[in-house]
């Protein structure tokens, strides 16, 4: 089959096209035929290998897996001994642990949920990593994305509006009746307001001391340019500020802020609390049926071929993207 592969960390110049073996399921794995692959944040960091710590468990010298990508979409191709919901011919997505971006990939059965009819197999593979976490960080912050419009409207900042994880969280949060203000890049700001914020900040001003202190009940950090004082700041009094952001230096990446925030919050009136999502299929599901209701929309800047992962990333690395990119396999 063909791979996009590296056999060392770095930019999107590390990346290659190579024909290499298909692998084979486990016995809970099922083989996946895979149709379309996302390309998300946390897949471009394993391919630069940063935060260096993180090589510790991808690799020291160069990568153990060649092959990144995480959330994909496709048509079952095989299945293991042991598996026992999917069967050859089944339209599945999830997240791999890696490997995804292939023309197959293999994915525990545990982790793979069934595509509605109809649903096109790009619009699934956006919503494992960056819908999950979106809902992950929602539910941190005190707001319930899966229940309807309650009486209050929680007031929530979404730092990095523009992105895939930020806008499943400004479109799940809307529709949760929450009154939404997005952060984001001017070029950005239309889309933020379709996606059903009610107004965008310019994220390259000055506007955290623009905001009045206690502003709002919730702020979802997915940008990581702001000193945690002045996100606590713009919560009310028992506010809630969920820490998302990768950011950090390119040896130990968020994790000093991560601390930081532990140890501040005792003496901040604000929650300061770090987000890791994880993998949680019963999300998934639900959120591939609003998709393919209509109730959230994809958000697919555009999609590429497999064969131009290089350009993609670089194309995403660029910064010109609105949601996300993804990658065509067949
Ligand atoms: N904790 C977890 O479990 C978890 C899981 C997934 C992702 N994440 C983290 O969440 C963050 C967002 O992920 P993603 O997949 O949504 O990334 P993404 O699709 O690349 O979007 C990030 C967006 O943030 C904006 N941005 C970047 N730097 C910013 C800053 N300093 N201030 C404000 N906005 C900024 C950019 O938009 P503009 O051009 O409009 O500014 C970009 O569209 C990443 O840091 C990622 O590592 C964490």
């Amino acid at each position: 089959m063909r791979a996009v592969t590296q056999h060392r960390y770095g930019g999107p110049e590390v990346l290659g096209l190579e024909a290499v073996a298909r692998p084979v399921p486990k016995p809970d794995e099922v083989l996946i035929e895979v149709h379309a692959v996302d390309i998300a944040s946390g897949d471009v960091r394993v391919m630069r290998g940063e935060p260096k710590l993180m090589r510790l468990f991808f690799g020291l010298r160069r990568p153990r897996v060649p092959t990144v990508g995480r959330d994909v979409a496709g048509v079952v191709a095989a299945v293991g001994a042991d598996v026992t919901r999917f069967a050859v011919g089944d339209r599945v997505c999830g997240e791999t642990a890696q490997g995804g971006w292939a023309e197959y990939a293999v994915l525990p059965e545990r982790f793979a949920v069934p595509i509605p009819d109809g649903l096109p197999f790009a619009d699934a593979a956006t919503l494992p990593v960056s819908g999950g976490t979106a809902v992950q960080g929602l539910r941190l912050a005190g707001i319930d994305p899966m229940g309807g419009p309650g009486e209050a409207r929680p007031r929530l900042l979404v730092i990095g509006a523009s992105g895939g994880v930020g806008g499943f969280a400004v479109q799940l949060a809307s529709a949760a009746g929450c009154e939404v203000v997005g952060v984001c890049s001017p070029s950005k700001s239309e889309h933020v307001l379709a996606l059903g914020a009610q107004r965008t900040l310019d994220r390259g001003t000055a506007w955290p001391a623009a905001e009045p202190a206690g502003s709002y009940d919730a702020v979802f950090d997915l940008g990581g340019g702001q000193s945690l004082g002045e996100l606590a700041r713009l919560v009310r009094r028992g506010g809630t500020v969920v820490l998302s952001a990768g950011g950090g230096d390119g040896l130990l990446g968020p994790i000093p802020r991560l601390l930081g925030a532990t140890l501040r919050n005792p003496f901040t009136p604000a929650r300061l609390k770090p987000l890791a999502a994880g993998r949680d299929t019963a999300i998934l599901e639900d959120l591939l049926g609003r998709l393919a209701a209509g109730g959230i929309r994809p958000m697919i800047d555009r999609v590429m071929p497999l064969s131009e992962a290089a350009h993609a990333v670089e194309t995403y690395l660029a910064g010109g993207v609105r949601g996300k990119l993804v990658l065509a396999a067949r």
